[in-house]
């Protein structure tokens, strides 16, 4: 049986840290499907087309990783691939209780859809797309916490005009 596991995310824009927990990941099943989902609490600076470009561009050299993007629910997503899990990074504890409802309420939506959480580096503990969005508005340096194309789309996106 093929092992399909399931990164979901908004990746706006995919930084180091997720980058991270793809290559822990991608040990973990025989192919990895990073998604670009859709957050209602967020309001992305990148189309879904850019930040799949990204991730394309980043997961390059990782054969085993195929990039979409979905519109619906994950629960749906996880079913329609026959998903095993869905994978998701822990940063901090902070990031739990979250993370933690969202697993109950996948796994209410489809009982069979299982979350495991993967732990990135300590060194990227506190990298968020948020955080890096914020530093690359005010030009300053984000060169350390995301992969180079994306650092590129950032200094565009933001060029001083
Ligand atoms: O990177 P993010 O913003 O933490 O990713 C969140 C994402 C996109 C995985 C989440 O919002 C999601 O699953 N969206 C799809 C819609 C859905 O299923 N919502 C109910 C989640 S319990």
């Amino acid at each position: 049986m093929r092992r399909i596991g399931l990164y979901p995310g908004s990746f706006d824009p995919v930084t180091n840290g997720h980058v991270d927990v793809i290559r822990r990941a991608v040990r973990l099943f025989d192919e990895l499907v990073v998604a670009v989902g859709r957050n209602s609490l967020k309001e992305p600076i990148f189309t879904v087309e850019e930040r799949i470009a990204h991730l394309r561009e980043v997961c390059a050299g990782l054969p085993t990783v195929r990039v979409t993007s979905f519109a619906g629910l994950l629960a749906e997503e996880v079913r329609e691939l026959g998903a095993v899990a869905v994978v998701r990074g822990l940063r901090a504890v902070s990031d739990f209780e979250w993370e933690f409802q969202m697993a109950l309420m996948n796994r209410e939506l489809s009982a069979t859809c299982e979350t495991i959480f993967l732990m990135p580096s300590p060194e990227y503990s506190f990298v968020s797309s948020t955080i890096i969005k914020d530093i690359a508005r005010l030009h300053g340096d984000i060169s350390a916490f995301v992969p180079a194309p994306v650092g590129r789309a950032l200094a565009e996106r933001f060029a001083r005009s």
